[in-house]
């Protein structure tokens, strides 16, 4: 079976990396959208236009099912993927419902980082409002963190200075839980680890996207398909082959790490 994954960039491959784990038989083929990466700070018109012009080039790849590793495009276009397409489509959100659920003994607040354009949407409004009675919800975009990770800017310093400022107006010993509603994110969860104090837990949505696919190619009886062997192939809107070439280096990174907390 060959599962399409789809992001705006290198983010999507953390929710690959999880498939890898869990799925290694399957076959994978990821698509970046190196053209117009990052979607976060554009119009909702312009990025909805990109998301249907990638995925269309993804489609022509004959993939059994399709895996939107990217909250921004899921939140502002899967439905309509869901319409277009016949094929099985997963979409990833930020993973606000676990985390108040998680953190509502301790009766402290979750903070959810995404991209503008996730946070302005009324998916997240309805998500926010579906599992948030006590209020207890806050969230804040963290654009630039994405323009680093296309950059592979890993460095401690850089990114725990940059981590520290955007941090600086919130009081972290009312927060619980710190949700990474943005596939790119997930990069630095070990850095956020060193920096957070301890009490406050970090969540993605990776894990919970990957269970949605599995129990679905179960239902669906995909499983029973022709199984691959966990190879990975990678396209990019730009065809820039040294992009390729990060996506390998950005894979083996995520795969070494046991981001999860
Ligand atoms: N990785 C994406 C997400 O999960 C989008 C980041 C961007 O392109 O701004 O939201």
């Amino acid at each position: 079976m060959t599962i399409g994954f789809f992001d705006s960039g290198i983010g999507g491959l953390t929710v690959l990396a999880e498939a890898l784990r869990r799925l290694p038989t399957e076959n994978y083929i990821y698509m970046a959208d190196t053209l117009h990466v990052p979607y976060g700070p554009k119009p909702i018109v312009d990025v909805k236009g990109y998301i249907f012009d990638a995925i269309e080039q993804l489609m022509q790849e004959d993939i059994d099912a399709l895996v939107v590793a990217c909250n921004t495009a899921t939140s502002i276009a899967v439905a309509e993927l869901r319409n277009k397409y016949a094929i099985p489509i997963i979409g990833i959100e930020p993973a606000v419902k676990p985390a108040v659920e998680m953190n509502r003994e301790t009766g402290r607040r979750v903070l959810v980082f995404a991209t503008q354009l996730t946070l302005q949407q009324p998916k997240y409004y309805a998500l926010v409002s579906r599992v948030d009675e006590e209020g207890i919800v806050d969230s804040l975009p963290l654009p630039e963190l994405v323009t680093y990770c296309e950059e592979l800017q890993f460095d401690k310093d850089i990114i725990g200075a940059y981590f520290r400022e955007k941090l600086a107006p919130f009081n972290l010993d009312d927060y619980g839980i710190v949700v990474l509603g943005c596939t790119h994110y997930p990069f630095y969860a070990d850095l956020l680890r060193e920096i957070l104090p301890s009490h406050i837990g970090i969540v993605d949505g990776s894990s919970g996207t990957i269970k949605r696919l599995s129990a679905m190619l179960y239902r669906y009886g995909m499983t029973k398909l022709e199984q691959g062997s966990g190879q990975v192939k990678f396209m990019c809107t730009s065809h820039e082959p040294h992009y390729i070439e990060k996506m390998r280096i950005a894979l083996d990174y995520v795969m070494n790490k046991d981001y999860t907390i």
